[in-house]
């Protein structure tokens, strides 16, 4: 793994810092039930029921004015009044993956509004991605939202947005795993 990329694996399991409060399956197979999940951020991760594994790294398609406002927005992950968080696992379809970078790009931002239509959810919810395509996972995204039991309404309504938007038509897997912690 070269400098400026972090492997993350999220162990599902019975045991964890996160307990699990619902598992929707959205879009394509099932995950199998867990009552808890840890984020392993260092060492070798403990055997659990599953472990999903993803990177952090570069924006893909964030343009510079866009990557400004995000930093002048967005707060970090641990927040201790952040006692709730979703890990929301997706696959994209082999025909995104077929699309250039440029109709990609279209299609997330100019016509999704992936960024501009969602930068109103910042700082209440705190968001990090990561990568598993490259490294031969189930899923492509480990997408990973933290936020406070009154912003519980607010995370719904942004997540049923993006679902309706052109670039959720490329989802074919997508589970919707809701966390909370004491
Ligand atoms: C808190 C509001 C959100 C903001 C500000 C936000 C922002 C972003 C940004 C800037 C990127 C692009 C990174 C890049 O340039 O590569 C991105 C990618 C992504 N986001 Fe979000 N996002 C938000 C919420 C969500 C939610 C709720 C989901 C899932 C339900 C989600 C799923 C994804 C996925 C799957 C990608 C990767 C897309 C791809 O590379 O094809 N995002 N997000």
């Amino acid at each position: 793994m070269g400098s400026g990329t972090r492997l993350v694996s999220f162990v599902g399991g019975q045991a964890g810092a996160w307990r699990v409060e619902a598992a929707t399956t959205i879009a394509g197979a099932a995950l199998p039930a867990v009552t808890a999940i840890d984020a392993i951020e260092a060492g070798e991760p403990p055997a659990g029921t599953w472990t999903l594994r993803g990177v952090v790294s570069h924006a893909r398609y964030t343009h510079a004015r866009e990557q400004s406002e995000l930093r002048a927005r967005q707060a970090g992950l641990g927040r201790p009044e952040a006692t709730r968080a979703a890990l929301i696992p997706i696959r994209k379809s082999a025909a995104w993956w077929d699309l250039a970078h440029d109709e990609r790009r279209a299609i997330f931002e100019e016509r999704s509004h992936h960024i501009a239509g969602t930068l109103k959810y910042l700082p209440a919810i705190a968001r990090r991605l990561h990568h598993g395509r490259d490294l031969g996972e189930p899923f492509d995204f480990l997408t990973w939202f933290e936020f406070t039991p009154a912003d519980m309404p607010l995370f719904d309504e942004l997540v049923a947005m993006l679902r309706a938007t052109e670039e959720w038509r490329y989802v074919e897997r997508e589970i919707d795993l809701r966390l909370y912690r004491s």
